[in-house]
């Protein structure tokens, strides 16, 4: 018998996953009302926010961080492509942003794309140590995802997402409208993560999705709270990658809300809920922030396209959803419906998460359980990294001859580079001079096997004259002078007077006229003899000339050849073909993959040698290190407190953060400064400083040099200092 539902064709198995959905397709879902939801829930859920949102925000710390690795890859891309810029975009940008929440970068070429830009920002990822790497070349917009090995930060790498920074500074001012509207959005973000339903790649919608679906309820709370940013007179048109698009926005200073809503933050999240739980917009009209209210799927021309996500699912696993299955239009690209990247598991996902909210809501349900993690695995605090917690067991000699070891391995592996780059480059020099020899040489090689060609044919032609003149001679035996000599003879003998005395007997005149016609046709043939022989002498002269430039040609190339060894005495015997040159240039791109594996091998080790001399450094400074490790940092000598991040040493790279001299220094030439420089001026003794007598350049560059050699010696760090010089030369 079978298990399957006689209603809705669900398994067992999808009835579990979709309860309520299935008990709607059932038709026997009651909902609450929005009325019905009491007091206590929405005040409940409003305070769940507020600690959400202390609790769920980024740190400073994991700002600095983030800041940090984005600075590290701006001067990494940007180094590598001189015509490109890295931005920020997102929620990093738009303010909209939990300690969830991914890096989301794009690279804006000025000009042309490179070919294949995504493969080679690929590389230059995997030279960093970036993890989890995978690549979207052919997604509507070109991305690369990866983790940054060291942070784990999840970060986005797209190519020319110009609409996205106008997207994201819409988002940013709507979040600027109203302190509610950021807040609900993040609620949302932070609900729909914690029950998997905020993921693009595995099929549900992404959280900038989420986000308009947010701004959209906002928007159609009475009174509303959210404007409609993009209404207005004055319409701004742009051309964006070959296509004209609106991107007009308001100006948050010049909006008032007549008459204010006065909701609270819970009563919003609330009214969120059932807004798409129980009404279900999607049904025939699609999310348009733009409008600021859902407009119809016929005016889109956004039809359902079969088949459905309760079908779907009941279909081969690889089944696809139809079309405009939950349509929400992008704001500035009106042909983008958001629910593009659904998959019919994550439509149903989706709908099932609204009702189960709304049904927990109208049940008295608290916030935590509202968002409990339906994957808690997912959420399982990483455990607090401390960079330095193999070495605080070990004894200073230990280390001493861990750091001799490093030192050995990197020199062992800076000559084994020396070795592969030389190799390598050799490999190079060899096909490239192979190639340029065999070009030199192309038209050359071309003459001589075009003259090649025409010496058989020309050869079997004059066997074949030379066949037909001597069958010729051999059946006639005489030569043609000789014929024709005859010929006139016995024409005058039958044409002469005769001698009355000596008339020819009528037999003998007979013969000499059989002989005339014999003559006669020994002659034309004789003729043909001879006209075989001319051309076949002709022929021989051709053949002759084509020797001597055959001749003339491959001395022209071994001369092309011996400069060719001269410059590579290596290519002693290769043939000048490409497919000499292709091996070079196989074993030179073996050789390159081999060497970026040691680079990263170097790196490493560099990276580790760096952390020794942080760890020699602070543990050979009592106060440094009692002050770090042991008040704030726990481990061994932490008196037994919980060992935070700092357990680390509290290890900050050195790079991070403008220097106070430079803000200084900035500051008393009237250059500009931002929040952070005035923060360093302030920490560092304030404007005072700035009018101190300033050293003289060259001392000051002195100074610098020598802060830059400690800064070295100091700590691990991330970038410049830990690639190979030899490294980047190439
Ligand atoms: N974006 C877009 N079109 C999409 C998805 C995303 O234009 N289909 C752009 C938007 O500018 C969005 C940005 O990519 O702001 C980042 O998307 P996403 O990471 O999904 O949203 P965030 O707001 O950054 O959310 P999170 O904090 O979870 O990373
Ligand atoms: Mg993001």
């Amino acid at each position: 018998m079978s298990d399957e539902c006689k209603t809705t064709g669900f398994t067992p198995q999808q009835v579990a996953r979709w309860p309520n959905v299935h008990k709607h397709l059932c038709g026997t879902l009651e909902l609450p009302t929005l009325d019905s939801v009491s007091e206590e829930v929405i005040l409940n859920i409003g305070e769940g926010i507020e600690a959400m949102l202390k609790s769920e925000g980024p740190t400073p710390k994991q700002l600095k961080a983030r800041a940090g690795l984005f600075r590290h890859l701006k001067r990494t891309l940007e180094h590598r492509f001189k015509n490109a810029e890295l931005q920020q975009f997102g929620s990093s940008q738009s303010g909209l942003t939990l300690q969830a929440g991914d890096l989301d970068l794009c690279l804006q070429f000025k000009g042309d794309i490179p070919a294949k830009a995504l493969r080679q920002v690929n590389r230059i990822l995997k030279q960093h140590d970036m993890e989890d790497i995978v690549m979207l070349p052919r997604a509507k917009v070109p991305i690369i995802k990866f983790k940054d090995e060291r942070t784990k930060i999840p970060v986005d790498i797209s190519i020319n997402n110009t609409l996205a920074l106008h997207n994201t500074e819409l988002l940013k001012r709507y979040s600027a409208c109203d302190e509610r509207i950021r807040s609900v959005i993040l609620a949302v973000k932070h609900w729909a993560n914690r029950r998997d339903v905020s993921d693009a790649a595995s099929g549900t919608f992404s959280s900038y999705a989420w986000t308009l679906l947010a701004v959209q309820a906002l928007q159609q709370t009475t009174p509303p709270v959210a404007p409609v940013l993009q209404e207005g007179q004055e319409r701004s048109m742009v051309e964006v990658e070959g296509t004209t698009y609106d991107l007009t926005m308001r100006e948050v200073d010049s909006i008032t809300m007549d008459p204010k809503n006065n909701q609270s933050l819970g009563e919003l999240f609330v009214e969120f809920i059932f807004k798409y739980a129980a009404s279900w917009p999607f049904k025939d009209q699609v999310v348009s922030v733009r409008t600021g209210s859902p407009v119809t799927r016929k005016s889109k021309k956004w039809k359902h396209a079969t088949p459905k996500a309760e079908k779907a699912v009941l279909m081969e696993k690889k089944t696809r959803l139809g079309q405009h299955s939950l349509p929400i239009e992008d704001p500035f690209d009106l042909k983008h419906d958001l629910s593009r990247v659904l998959r019919p598991a994550g439509a149903l996902d989706i709908q099932e998460e609204f009702i189960r909210a709304c049904l927990a809501m109208g049940d008295g349900g608290r916030w935590d359980a509202i968002v409990e993690a339906k994957n808690p695995e997912r959420f399982v605090p990483v455990a607090e990294f401390d960079l330095f917690e193999d070495l605080r067991k070990k004894s200073k000699e230990e280390v001493a001859t861990l750091l001799s070891e490093n030192a050995t391995a990197i020199e062992a592996l800076d000559e084994r580079m020396n070795a592969l780059t030389e190799e390598r480059k050799h490999n190079v020099r060899m096909s490239r001079a192979l190639r340029g020899t065999i070009e030199d040489t192309t038209e050359l090689r071309n003459e001589l096997r075009t003259i090649v060609r025409t010496l058989r044919p020309r050869s079997k032609e004059m066997d074949k004259l030379q066949t037909t003149r001597d069958e010729i001679n051999k059946r006639i035996g005489l030569p043609l002078y000789r014929i024709e000599e005859l010929l006139t003879d016995v024409y005058k003998q039958l044409t002469g007077e005769i001698d009355l005395f000596q008339v020819p007997s009528l037999r003998r005149e007979e013969d000499q006229f059989s002989w005339f016609f014999e003559l006669q046709a020994m002659h034309a043939e004789a003729t043909k003899a001879q006209e075989a022989h001319k051309a076949f002498i002709a022929l021989l002269k051709e053949q002759k000339d084509a020797v001597r430039s055959l001749k003339a040609n491959e001395k022209e190339q071994q001369k092309h050849k011996a400069e060719l060894l001269e410059s590579e005495p290596m290519l002693k015997d290769m043939d000048l073909n490409f497919s000499d040159a292709m091996q070079f240039d196989k074993k030179a791109h073996k050789l390159l993959k081999v060497i970026d594996q040691r680079r990263t091998e170097l790196r490493r080790l560099r990276r580790e040698k760096g952390r020794l001399d942080a760890w020699v450094r602070i543990s050979s400074n009592p106060s440094r290190s009692s002050n770090r490790h042991g008040n704030k940092g726990g481990g061994k000598r932490g008196g037994g407190q919980k060992r935070t991040k700092s357990g680390s040493a509290d290890w900050k790279p050195r790079n991070n953060g403008p220097r106070p001299e430079d803000v200084q220094q900035r500051a008393a030439s009237g250059g500009t400064l931002s929040l952070t420089d005035l923060d360093v001026l302030l920490n560092s003794g304030g404007l005072s400083t700035v009018t101190k007598k300033q050293p003289s350049p060259k001392a000051s560059r002195r100074q610098e040099r020598k802060k830059k050699v400690n800064a070295r010696n100091l700590t691990p760090h991330r970038g410049e200092r830990s690639q190979s010089r030899k490294g980047r030369k190439d």
